[in-house]
């Protein structure tokens, strides 16, 4: 299979990214490849890229998108919040940018097999990374229904969480839930039908929830921003492409935290807790794709780009 990917925001990011044509550049999510691309594009010889993804697929698909620039390129199957070990075991210390293109690739979403999508039966699966354990299949058949109803509430953003989680458990006691077709069908009786009627697909937000438990999306960003953080050159950039509101508040609060990280009372007259600024936002509001790209590539819709540089 093609592994094409629309990239978004792509000329913002790399114009943010790279501010020294001969600096090393890390792309935390390579996936199709357009960014890493566009970035070795950019630098010149004296320049390197490290490339990181948790999906294997895409690793072998960029190799091959990228094999003009093998000698200044590093491909790597790891997570974006071990960068430091990936650094550390490569020889590097510090790097003058980090970009992080966070969610799901087309081709995740397109290739039915992977269990995603809620338009194609297929196995409940959602791993990212297909060598990691944790499926979908796992945490819909063995968490609690407390669990399944705290993920769908707060990763989804589901209204209706309390009920899909009762009545996942309901069928799972009958039968093993173990594609994404049975799991649909349960979404749908447990959403009343006039709730059913407008909006999205009723299983997005679910699916959203699952998708982002197997993949601790979530955590993977909190914990990667203060590495990316320490590992950046005075000047170096961090960019983070984001898709929803959930992850998006995460950047814009570590960003704040950093870049304001005083915790002293503000009667305070003087700093005492000594907590210095580690970064400069460069980004007070977040960076949207124009009309054109919205038009172009409905999947942008959603994006925000952030950016802050290290002090
Ligand atoms: C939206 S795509 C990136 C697309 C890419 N920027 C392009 O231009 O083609 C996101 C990619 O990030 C990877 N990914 C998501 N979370 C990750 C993580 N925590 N660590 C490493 N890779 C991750 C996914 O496997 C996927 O391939
Ligand atoms: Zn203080």
């Amino acid at each position: 299979m093609e592994f094409y990917h629309v990239s978004v925001l792509l000329k913002q990011s790399v114009e943010n990214l790279v501010w020294k044509q001969d600096g090393i550049y890390v792309d935390g999510t390579v996936g199709g490849a357009g960014h890493s691309l566009e970035i070795l594009k950019t630098l010149n010889s004296g320049g390197k890229l490290i490339g990181i993804d948790r999906d294997l697929t895409a690793l072998k698909a960029a190799q091959e998108k990228l094999k003009n620039y093998k000698d200044r390129l590093l491909l790597i199957h790891s997570n974006f919040s071990n960068l430091k070990q990936v650094l550390e075991d490569n020889g590097i210390k510090k790097v003058d940018g980090v970009l992080l293109d966070i969610g799901v690739s087309s081709p995740q979403l397109d290739d039915a097999e992977r269990g995603f999508s809620y338009n194609n039966d297929a196995p409940l699966d959602m791993r990212m990374d297909m060598t990691s354990e944790l499926t979908a299949k796992e945490i819909i058949n063995t968490y609690s229904e407390n669990e399944l109803s705290k993920i769908i509430y707060e990763y989804g953003e589901e209204r209706w969480a309390k009920r899909i989680a009762s009545f996942i458990v309901k069928e799972r006691e009958k039968n093993k839930i173990i594609t994404t077709g049975q799991l649909v069908e349960i979404i749908k009786n447990a959403i009343p039908a006039s709730a059913r009627r407008e909006g999205p697909h009723p299983a997005k937000r679910t699916f959203q929830a699952i998708r982002i438990a197997v993949n601790r999306e979530l955590d993977e960003i909190t914990e990667a921003i203060p590495n990316i953080v320490d590992v950046l050159n005075p000047n170096g950039r961090v960019c983070i492409i984001t898709f929803h509101s959930l992850e998006d508040r995460i950047v814009k609060d570590e960003f704040k935290r950093l870049a304001n990280p005083c915790t002293c009372p503000p009667e305070f007259p003087v700093c005492i807790c000594n907590n210095k600024p580690e970064i400069n936002i460069l980004t007070r509001k977040p960076i949207l794709p124009d009309e054109d790209e919205i038009r172009e590539n409905p999947r942008s819709r959603s994006a925000k780009l952030r950016v802050a540089q290290k002090l």
